[in-house]
């Protein structure tokens, strides 16, 4: 009887440790990013040149391996590799007895920073690789948020060092400090995994210049938190974030925007479109702003700008924003308080045709009396045959101008220009601008859109209209009724008798 509950007892905890066992197995494996706790071992390898390679799996630290190896096998260790670890602390110190070790490789492990070494002797590593590793959990991703946090003097402890090469991390804060005390490295080699775009990452591409560090083009950009403000803050806006983008792309546009930024001017790469339905596409958006710099006419902007502020100069010209192909990705263009007076209708309608997206283009506080309304009508209409594209249509800030309203060759379609203005982006606040100009003033004449075309406008009444003509034939032929009347009366009173024509009349 006792015998049998015992057993039942042992039977059923078994069952219990087997089924923990489980779950965490399976919690583990769920959790990549969790330290992982799989039992330590090493397993040391020999090959036909008399060397040995370790490989190792859930060490703490790297002096660990000594317990796995004889005596004699250790001066002949290259390579140390480590799988699935946890290194609290990183040192050569306890690496004295492998003379020949040049090579660690650290896998799916936690890392952390090289102690300086205090001991003389230790091993010249040569190459580093670090495969999936991380130190800290700074990353905005639902699905992974383990990262490779650099500080200053992270691999101070590794002096010999000549190659590091990071595989499938996400590193951010790599500041060229890291490396700056690194005299011996000649490669650093980032392959896939990620970098946080910080801007200050510009160094990476003058060094792949100089060819010592190659990135990968797989090797995206991330969204680090912000660890200086508490963690939960973005660097980046979200909506138009680099997060995913490839690292050289982006630091490839941001490189060449900085070179060809006017001096006058502040340029700066904001991120990548945001599309809702997930698509992502390979549009920069680039802002330019040159508020109050004087400018007398449109600078040269780096290529693929997108916004441009021009609010607040002297500039008279704008055919250049039409013409010039480096505005040819500009979506929105302020040029408020300047001194336009003149838009050329050909080029602009030209500059709007085909272009695959709207364009905001601000021109309030100008000098303009009129615009090539026709040619822009074109563009809110449905116009069939024109192979005008129908969904993008320009959104055009008139206001502050002195319209000249004594010009029916232009008010009437401009009226409805500023009307589409209005359907378009329903905001009519746009109108109390939008006035005559009265004796040079284009702030106090009479609101565009109350203006009654009708009578302001109406055509003048040509000299002679079929109507007219039918009166003066009815007037002419009642008068020669009326004279042959008077004919008959007097030839019947003189010859007491009708014109021959009336004696012939079948009738009387
Ligand atoms: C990051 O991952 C670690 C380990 O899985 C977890 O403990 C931590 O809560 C995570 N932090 C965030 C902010 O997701
Ligand atoms: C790290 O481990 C994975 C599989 O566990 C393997 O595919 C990969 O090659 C390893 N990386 C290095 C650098 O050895
Ligand atoms: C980032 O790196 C710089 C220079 O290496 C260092 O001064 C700074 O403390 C680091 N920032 C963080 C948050 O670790
Ligand atoms: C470089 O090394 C020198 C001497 O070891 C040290 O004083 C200095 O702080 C180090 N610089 C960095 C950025 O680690
Ligand atoms: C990376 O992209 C650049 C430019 O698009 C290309 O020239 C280069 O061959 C690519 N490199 C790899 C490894 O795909
Ligand atoms: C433009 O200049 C005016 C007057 O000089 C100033 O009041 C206004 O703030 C300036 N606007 C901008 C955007 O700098
Ligand atoms: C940007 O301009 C390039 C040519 O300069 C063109 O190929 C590309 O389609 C444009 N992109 C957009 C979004 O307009
Ligand atoms: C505005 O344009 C008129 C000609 O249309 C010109 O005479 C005048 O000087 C211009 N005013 C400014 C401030 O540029
Ligand atoms: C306004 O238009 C009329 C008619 O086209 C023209 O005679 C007049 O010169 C214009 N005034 C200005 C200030 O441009």
């Amino acid at each position: 009887m006792y015998l049998k509950l015992v057993l039942e007892f042992i039977a059923a905890s078994a069952f219990i440790i087997v089924v923990e066992g489980y779950i965490e197995s399976s919690r583990i494996k769920e959790d990549v990013a969790d330290v992982v706790v799989n039992l330590p071992k090493c397993e040391p390898q020999e090959n036909d040149a008399n060397e040995i390679q370790v490989t190792c799996q859930g060490i703490v630290a790297l002096g660990d391996v000594l317990g796995y190896l004889k005596e004699e096998q250790r001066s002949r260790v290259t390579v140390i590799t480590t799988l699935k670890s946890d290194f609290r602390d990183l040192s050569l110190d306890r690496l004295t007895h492998f003379t020949s070790l040049h090579t660690l490789i650290f896998n799916q492990s936690r890392i952390s920073t090289w102690n300086l070494p205090k001991l003389r002797n230790v091993p010249k590593i040569k190459v580093v690789i670090l495969d999936d590793c991380w130190n800290t959990y700074n990353l905005l991703s639902p699905v992974r948020n383990a990262s490779l946090h650099f500080t200053p003097r992270m691999f101070d402890g590794i002096p010999a060092l000549e190659e590091l090469y990071l595989v499938n991390c996400y590193v951010s804060n790599m500041t060229a400090e890291s490396f700056r005390n690194f005299t011996s490295l000649k490669t650093l080699s980032i392959s896939k995994g990620g970098i946080g775009c910080e801007p200050q990452m510009e160094w990476v591409l003058d060094w792949m210049a100089e060819g010592r560090v190659i990135v990968d083009n797989d090797t995206i950009c991330f969204v680090p938190k912000n660890l200086k403000e508490g963690g939960g803050v973005l660097v980046m806006s979200m909506f138009y974030s680099f997060s995913g983008h490839p690292f050289l792309l982006i630091m490839g546009h941001r490189k060449e925007t900085k070179k060809h930024c006017p001096k006058v001017c502040t340029c700066v790469v904001q991120g990548f479109n945001y599309k809702r339905n997930g698509q992502s596409r390979n549009d920069p958006i680039i802002n330019i702003d040159c508020i109050n710099a004087g400018l007398t006419e449109l600078p040269e902007v780096p290529p693929h700008s997108t916004r441009l502020n021009f609010v607040n100069n002297s500039i008279t010209d704008i055919s250049p924003l039409f013409v010039n192909k480096v505005y040819r990705n500009v979506t929105s263009v302020r040029l408020d308080n300047n001194r336009i007076s003149h838009v050329d209708g050909d080029l602009f309608a030209e500059f709007l045709k085909d272009r695959p997206h709207d364009l905001f283009i601000s021109l309030t506080n100008n000098n303009l009396t009129t615009l090539p309304v026709k040619q822009i009508l074109r563009f809110y209409k449905d116009d069939e045959g024109t192979g005008i594209s129908k969904r993008f249509k320009p959104h055009i800030g008139l206001g502050s101008n002195p319209w000249n309203c004594s010009n029916c060759a232009f008010l009437p379609e401009f009226q409805e220009l500023v009307y589409f203005q209005y359907y378009k982006w329903e905001n009519s606040r746009l109108f109390d601008d939008i006035r005559c100009a009265t004796g040079g003033d284009s702030q106090n004449g009479p609101m565009i859109i109350t203006l009654d075309m009708q009578s302001m406008c109406a055509p003048d009444p040509p000299l002679l209209e079929a109507i007219d003509i039918l009166n003066l034939v009815l007037g002419i032929l009642m008068i020669f009724f009326l004279a042959n009347f008077i004919y008959n009366i007097y030839q019947y009173k003189k010859h007491s008798k009708l014109p021959w024509i009336v004696t012939k009349t079948p009738c009387c």
